[in-house]
């Protein structure tokens, strides 16, 4: 399997334990106060550069004793080489030497804990990684511990890995397509709910996204009409456990979410940027960057609808909301994305991939060029930078055909109604044709597409069977198409799909993955207006008796009676999507 280049010979990985032989020696009993605690760190520096410039990626991993406080030191090699902005600490340089402190929420380091840190910085001359790294005065940069330094003291993880983290990209470098070859984890909440159907348990053991849409989500909430009380890490416990070699987590929880729509509004208000990043962005990061999980491929779905809104739903558009209006004003949608691409893309074993809409969506010519170019912008924002994003996914939650399978976009079809000028048809054509966009925006050549078949396999009786043909486009276009939705921007629990492709890798050109992350039978909002305390609103394009507005062309909504609240159990959709399913079941 191809290695991805961004894991190329630039990222050092240097490690020591400072007392690893105490370590080693089982002395567990020193306690964690700085006058006797063993001190022991790993810094791991990744670096992506251009003509001039350059953005550096650090994470401090503490393998020794709890510390509270932490201070980075190491030396650029050449003197030419410049911080020029950093975050996530205190950055300063005097001749060659950089120095970097905590900032208040990153100073407590538990053993095995770390954080993720980074600077732009500017480079003439040559750009070589510096090699010596030191965290409160000790030197990570030793002899490799005899011992893997995380079978530490009396909190460490138990599992480690299986040679020491010092000869480069090691077991858990990035490997090209991390679908292939992989078997997914099955979530047991939303195995035991599918099962609760009749017939459920035909499709009960495909994996599904792991919805993180709150913060308390982070840590497991019962309570919750979604979740249940499995938290991050007892689904990475339970991962491990099943033996499986992939895990889809979906991070959705931005400021002024879902600003296009009221069924998905979240906890976090508009302004709401540093509580995303503090309590929900860095708890995620740094359990997943535990050495427990490292052998697993960790997938991180990033911000469901998030970028496209702001290419599509703002002034001076018809299709504009006020929301869209102010997370565009106020930039957090770009942020949030791009400081969580920085922090989880910081850790060796997750695989971020971007949302990006569907055809239907931003198919047109007037989305398709600024979309790429909005997700260049965020995955560049915050300090991150594109070798941060492993892919895209198309479709998510959606009901778009991955292809139609009679029906090709001809000049002469583009005009009817349900095309509508628009340059695709389907999913996967389209998928395709973004990846190349993307690339043209300085995306990584060896980026990957997934494509979510959870509810798009549109069989069932009323699936044609072959193309119509007739002098009149509609009838030709209407007859051929197999999503069989009244208008294309319909997305609301909609009445006649069923399950799509079942998950499986590597099924077509560019693209690593159909797979599904909305987990069948969870609504996508309630039909009625239904009080919660999750902050989800009534969409009434979930409402079967609304009749439309500019972002569906003022059709009616197509959505199924009786649905609860978004991401709550819907018994009779997952009826209806097992009933049509295409393969079939
Ligand atoms: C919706 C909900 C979210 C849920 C997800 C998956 O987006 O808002 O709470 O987890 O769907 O069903």
């Amino acid at each position: 399997m191809n290695l991805r280049t961004r894991m190329s010979a630039r990222q050092k990985v240097v490690a020591l334990a400072g007392a690893s032989t105490l370590v080693a020696a089982g002395l567990v009993t020193l306690p964690a106060t700085s006058a006797y605690a063993a001190p022991g760190c790993s810094v791991t520096y990744g670096s992506n550069q251009w003509q001039g410039g350059f953005s550096a990626n650090i994470t401090i991993r503490n393998v020794g004793d709890a510390i509270n406080g932490w201070t980075l030191r190491f030396t650029f090699p050449n003197s030419g080489q410049r911080v020029t902005q950093g975050w996530s600490a205190n950055w300063t340089q005097s001749g060659s030497q950089v120095t970097a402190t905590n900032l208040s929420y990153n100073g407590n380091l538990a053993t095995g804990a770390s954080t993720g840190i980074g600077f732009n910085g500017s480079w003439s001359g040559s750009n070589p990684a510096p090699t010596s790294f030191s965290i409160n005065g000790v030197n990570c940069n030793g002899t490799a511990p005899t011992t893997p330094p995380t079978t530490g003291p009396t909190t460490g993880p138990t599992t480690g890995p299986t040679t020491p983290p010092t000869g480069g990209p090691g077991p858990s470098a990035r490997v090209n397509n991390p679908y292939q070859g992989s078997r997914g984890y099955v979530n047991p909440e939303w195995k035991a709910k599918a099962e609760s159907v009749s017939g459920g348990n035909r499709i009960s053991n495909n994996p599904t996204g792991v919805w993180i849409d709150r913060i308390a989500a982070i840590e497991g909430d019962p309570d919750s009409s979604s979740n249940g009380p499995m938290g991050v890490r007892d689904h990475l416990d339970e991962a491990l456990a099943q033996g499986a070699g992939y895990i889809q987590f979906v991070i959705y929880n931005l400021p002024g979410r879902d600003c296009a729509a009221l069924a998905s509004n979240g906890e976090l208000q508009a302004t709401e940027l540093p509580r995303y990043k503090t309590a929900y962005i860095d708890p995620i990061a740094a359990i997943l960057d535990d050495a427990a999980y490292s052998s697993l491929r960790i997938i991180t779905i990033i911000e469901i609808d998030s970028l496209p809104n702001l290419v599509t739903n703002v002034a001076p558009r018809e299709t504009a909301t006020a929301n869209c209006d102010t997370m565009k004003a106020n930039g957090n949608y770009v942020k949030g994305v791009g400081y969580a691409l920085s922090k989880l893309g910081a850790i060796p074993n997750v695989y971020n991939y971007i949302d990006a809409g569907h055809h239907g969506w931003i198919g047109w010519d007037d989305n398709f060029r600024a979309s790429a170019q909005i997700f260049a912008e965020a995955s560049r924002a915050e300090g991150s930078t594109q070798a941060n994003v492993h892919g895209f996914i198309a479709n998510t939650a959606n009901y778009s055909a991955t292809l139609e399978p009679y029906l090709n976009v001809t000049e002469a079809n583009r005009l009817s109604t349900w095309i509508d000028y628009n340059r695709y048809v389907d999913e996967q054509r389209f998928a395709q044709a973004l990846r190349t966009e993307l690339v043209g925006q300085g995306f990584d050549s060896n980026i990957g597409m997934l494509i979510d078949t959870s509810r798009n396999g549109w069989g069932g009786s009323a699936r044609p069977t072959g193309a119509v043909t007739s002098g009149d486009v509609n009838q030709q276009v209407n007859g051929s198409r197999i999503d069989r939705r009244i208008h294309l921007g319909n997305w609301c629990n909609q009445s006649g799909a069923g399950l799509g492709e079942r998950p499986r890798a590597a099924p077509a050109t560019g693209i690593d993955a159909y797979v599904w992350i909305k987990p069948p039978g969870e609504s996508d909002g309630s039909s009625t207006l239904i009080e919660n305390e999750e902050g989800k609103g009534f969409d009434r394009m979930c409402d079967p008796t609304y009749g439309g507005n500019p972002r569906n062309n003022n059709n009616m909504s197509g959505a199924l009676s009786g649905a609860p609240i978004s991401g709550a159990w819907f018994p009779a959709q997952l009826t209806q999507l097992m009933q049509n399913a295409y393969p079939a079941l």
